[in-house]
């Protein structure tokens, strides 16, 4: 058994709707509807236990049908789940649409997930875990308690920033060691720390190696991967930075890539803690699997499909 990861957010029960384009401004358009679980830190949580990783979710849900999902979900997973349960609140939802390009739109209601307390958190539930990892999803007080705990204890604290808040205390970069931004939560962060006025996506795909890394370097953080949808991910460690490129796969829906990604990297990384570079390219490819299958929760592969894919994609 490998050492225990920790994951503290959302469960999101995933309101999904294919259609052609996404509609305009006071437009209806017909479409495809399907329902399941969701929420960026139960996405982690599913991704690194079904590649084996023993790992523990603690999160806040309403007290309604959706909860009882989650419970039953979290058993059949195989995850240690401490769903907190928030009276007067309703578990997170979220509706996601999906177009034809496999593009995504989403608005989540954090409902009981937003509610989750300090108070909340066993006072020994990262004894024994290595990594702990928590996102934007739940509230900022949360995050910055849970990090506090974990760097008493010598735990690896993961933060990914998704998505981006308008009340995001950069104080919390001080107690995170590894730090996995999108590009536009990236863009949004370098603003934040006034790292660079001028700097969008656009001109965040022009940049070489050298100007990434020292951006990267400007967080303060030791470890920071920037996931770059179809190229990738660029990691800067504090001597160098490399670009890890992506698997080539034909997306149908990438809706939760991201989650993919930092679950399938806290799995490789509770296992070999040096190895972080090996880990992203692990995280590349969990993500560009969970791309090829519809949904959240359930695109993501199991340890067996991870290694019948990275046998045919040396
Ligand atoms: P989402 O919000 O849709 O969950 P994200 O914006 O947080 O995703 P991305 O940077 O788009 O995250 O993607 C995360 C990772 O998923 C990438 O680093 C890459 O490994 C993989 N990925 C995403 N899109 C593709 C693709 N089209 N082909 C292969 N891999 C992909
Ligand atoms: O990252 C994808 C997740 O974000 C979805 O599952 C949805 O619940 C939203 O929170």
């Amino acid at each position: 058994m490998t050492p225990r990861v920790v994951i503290v957010g959302s469960f999101v029960q995933d309101l999904c709707f294919n259609c052609e384009h996404f509609p305009a401004p006071g437009e209806t358009t017909l479409g495809r509807f399907f329902t399941g679980p969701g929420g960026k830190g139960s996405n982690q949580a599913v991704a690194a236990a079904r590649l084996g990783a023993a790992v523990t979710f603690i999160g806040a849900v309403g007290d309604d049908a959706f909860a009882a999902g989650a419970r039953a979900f979290h058993r059949r997973e195989g995850i240690r789940s401490i769903l907190i349960p928030k009276r007067g609140y309703a578990t997170a939802a979220a509706t996601v649409l999906v177009d034809a390009t496999a593009q995504n739109e989403i608005v989540v209601a954090l409902g009981a997930s937003a509610r989750i307390q300090p108070s909340d958190i066993p006072p020994a539930a990262l004894r024994g875990s290595r990594i702990v990892v928590c996102q934007h999803e739940a509230n900022p007080r949360i995050n910055a308690h849970v990090f506090r705990l974990a760097r008493k204890q010598g735990v690896t604290t993961v933060l990914n920033p998704a998505p981006m808040r308008g009340d995001f205390d950069p104080t919390i970069l001080r107690h995170t060691d590894i730090l996995i931004p999108n590009e536009t939560e990236f863009v949004q962060l370098a603003r934040a720390l006034k790292l660079s006025r001028s700097l969008d996506e656009a001109a965040l795909a022009k940049l070489d190696s050298v100007a990434l890394q020292k951006l990267c370097r400007g967080f303060g953080v030791p470890t920071v991967i920037v996931t770059l949808g179809s190229r990738g991910c660029f990691v800067s460690l504090a001597d160098r930075g490399e670009l890890v490129p992506a698997f080539k796969v034909k997306p149908v829906d990438t809706t939760g890539a991201g989650d993919a990604f930092v679950g399938g990297f806290v799995a490789a990384l509770a296992r070999s803690p040096t190895h972080v570079i090996a880990a992203a390219r692990q995280a590349n490819a969990v993500a560009a699997l969970s791309v090829t299958k519809p949904g959240t929760s359930p695109s993501m592969p199991t340890a067996k499909e991870l290694a019948r894919f990275l046998k045919t994609h040396a």
